[in-house]
């Protein structure tokens, strides 16, 4: 079944926002408008329910079902535990903690993987363990077309290594990483395995438990949620990783990454992507129980519509010689964030574009390594054109239009 954009719009408030009108949305990968349930439910906290969670009067109570109630469904979803997911301020603050965790975890002369094409956030803060004498390996992307070889991988693994860092996928090369190939590699060589599915949760909320990896990280704020970073961290890690709570919390999993006291409206309010997903499936004729098999059946839904959408962009831009496509041309290979090399700063081409009608962006996207690697001047950065499954035929029009506009100036 295909999906039914107009359902899916209806489902977005923006998309009737007066200001918003004529205006296409092309900076998903940065954050994604927020869908309706989860704006419901943020205003019924803070209308309702804004008091300390987890006392024995009414509206504390209803607080902190919510916050739990936000934790179980998305859990369920991803196929772990309710106690294996736990939210944070956002990703790099999730990792920053991980890290820290794995500082006082590892001995020196023990060895990480990490690699160039991730976003910041998904190395920086593991590449600092060097400071504590663990040794960094860096997984390198092929410079042409910013691949990541998991042939690679194997010759840099061996039983040193403790750990593998690499994303789902990047947020400037697109394509998607085989997640259960990497996992078994490293599994097999003892290591564990840090996956940042930033870039790729907003594309349809994967199987972790499926997939295999130890940690999952995404943010809610991409994924049509609130301004939150979740993360999975599997029970075998997690209960051996040192608690980095307060000490008295060391006993629960889902609080031993989170040292600040959560935000507690916007964890109740990530119920609401829940509610999203369900109300797809149930639109869709899909599973009526929320699960994981509701998730996937969502997730091919929104996949096949964006691969749809997304072929015609790269075959519009592939054989352009004023510009060069990062990352794989065929769109069944990558998710739909298309960063695209000009022979000018992106930044002013994206401000052409807004005159068009398209709200896009230019930059270094925060992966400076990745664009260091593969040649890209880092000053001009590159032009980002990202959508997601509410994105519809007509946008892409004005998009490929307007693009040819200002790039044939
Ligand atoms: C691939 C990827 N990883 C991590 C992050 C960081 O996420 P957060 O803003 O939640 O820290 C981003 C943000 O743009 C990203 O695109």
């Amino acid at each position: 079944m295909a999906l039914d954009i107009d359902y899916v719009r209806s489902q977005f408030p923006a998309f009737s926002a007066p200001n918003l009108q004529g205006q296409a949305f092309f900076e998903n990968a940065g954050g994604s408008y927020t869908c309706q349930p989860v704006i419901n439910r943020l205003t019924r906290f803070y209308t309702e329910r804004k008091v300390q969670p987890y006392a024995p009067y009414e509206a504390s109570t209803l607080a902190g079902a919510e916050m739990d109630e936000a934790r179980h469904r998305l859990a369920k979803i991803m196929g772990v535990d309710t106690d294996e997911l736990s939210f944070g301020p956002s990703t790099t603050q999730n990792t920053y903690v991980l890290a820290q965790a794995f500082r006082q975890f590892l001995s020196p002369g023990e060895a990480i993987i990490v690699t160039n094409q991730d976003h910041e956030a998904n190395s920086g803060p593991w590449r600092r363990l060097a400071d504590a004498g663990i040794e960094v390996r860096e997984w390198q992307i092929d410079p042409q077309t910013g691949h990541l070889n998991p042939a690679d991988l194997e010759n840099l693994l061996d039983e040193n290594v403790r750990l593998v860092c690499f994303p789902h996928c990047s947020n400037v090369v697109g394509e998607l990483n085989p997640v259960t190939e990497i996992t078994a590699l490293a599994h097999a060589a003892g290591a564990f395995v840090c996956v940042d599915g930033v870039s790729y949760a907003p594309h349809g909320l994967p199987n972790v438990g499926e997939l295999g990896p130890d940690i999952y990280l995404f943010s809610a704020y991409k994924t049509y949620g609130p301004h939150q970073g979740l993360m999975v961290i599997r029970r075998a890690l997690g209960e051996l990783l040192p608690n980095q709570g307060h000490f008295f919390n060391g006993d629960s999993l889902y609080k031993r990454f989170t040292p600040a006291g959560p935000d507690h409206a916007q964890v109740a309010a990530c119920a609401g992507m829940a509610d999203y997903i369900a109300t797809l499936a149930h639109h869709h004729g899909g599973p009526l129980t929320e699960g994981a098999t509701q998730g996937a059946f969502v997730h091919d839904l929104m996949r096949a519509h964006e691969v749809e959408l997304l072929q015609p962009l790269l075959d519009m831009v592939k054989d352009r010689n004023d510009l060069r496509l990062i990352g794989p041309s065929d769109a069944s290979k990558r998710a739909p964030t298309v960063a695209l090399a000009l022979d000018r700063p992106a930044e002013g081409v994206a401000a052409e574009l807004a005159e068009h009608g398209i709200m896009a962006g230019g930059g270094d996207f925060y992966a400076l390594r990745a664009l260091n690697a593969m040649g890209v001047s880092t000053s001009d950065g590159v032009l980002r054109l990202s959508f997601t499954h509410y994105t519809s035929k007509k946008e892409m029009t004005q998009l490929m239009e307007a693009l040819d506009r200002v790039l044939s100036k």
